[in-house]
């Protein structure tokens, strides 16, 4: 698919040598929690890119020099329950600053609507650079759910970071959010009848803690 000007699709070889492991179906929990992980903290890498410097000096053991430190809002890193939770960690390691929210939404099986069970965001979303993390975009439906829900309570600057897509997800969050960057390793083929995303990695929440 042409990529909208607001979807980057991160093709760097480290990225897309840990999302084949990812997908292997003879990753176990235990590697699977570690390459979402490490994926998402390559992933906020890529997406702080734009952030905002200011120019300082420090002093070396050598001399004074000028330097830049970041200047630019503070960041919140908000999970889409239950899957998003396993790329928190891996941003926190890069921006131990950021608050953390969570937004509990599960897909209906029948009809692959999100429903809400929990939303807890930090008082001050308004003010900062939101990272809503959730490792699968198929239908769209809970990423744009949970922007309505972050839009509702204020937040501006929204990116969202998904490993991997459907193309019907990312028209769905585009044409529900077109403001908002999105950051996918991978934008696969199509859903299936069940809206699991082709050929993806199966369920992403049940691989990274074991169910079913
Ligand atoms: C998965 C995934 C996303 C959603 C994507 O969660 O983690 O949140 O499905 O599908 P969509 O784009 O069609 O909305 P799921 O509903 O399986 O909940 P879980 O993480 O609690 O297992
Ligand atoms: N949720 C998942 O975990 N995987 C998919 O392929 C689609 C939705």
């Amino acid at each position: 698919m042409d990529l909208p000007p607001n979807v980057t699709l991160i093709d760097h070889p480290l990225v897309q040598h840990k999302v084949s492991i990812l997908r292997d179906e003879r990753t176990g929990a235990k590697e699977f929690r570690e390459l979402v992980r490490e994926l998402a903290m390559l992933m906020a890498y890529e997406a702080t890119r734009g952030f905002q410097l200011a120019e300082t000096t420090v002093k070396t053991p050598i001399t004074e020099t000028a330097t830049r430190v970041l200047a630019g809002k503070k960041v919140a890193v908000i999970p889409i329950l239950r899957a998003g939770l396993g790329m928190v960690d891996g941003i926190m390691e890069l921006l131990p600053a950021a608050k953390v929210g969570h937004i509990g939404l599960y897909r209906d099986p029948t009809t692959l609507q999100p429903v809400e069970y929990y939303c807890k965001l930090p008082e001050d979303i308004g003010e900062r650079d939101v990272m809503l993390v959730d490792p699968m975009l198929a239908t769209g439906g809970s990423a744009a759910a949970a922007i309505g829900f972050l839009r509702a309570r204020g937040a501006r600057t929204i990116r969202l970071l998904s490993v991997i897509a459907a193309p019907e997800g990312i028209e769905a969050v585009c044409a529900a959010a077109s403001d908002v960057h999105v950051y996918v390793c991978a934008i696969d083929s199509h859903l299936n009848e069940h809206g699991y995303i082709v050929p993806g990695l199966g369920d992403a929440g049940d691989r990274l803690y074991g169910t079913r």
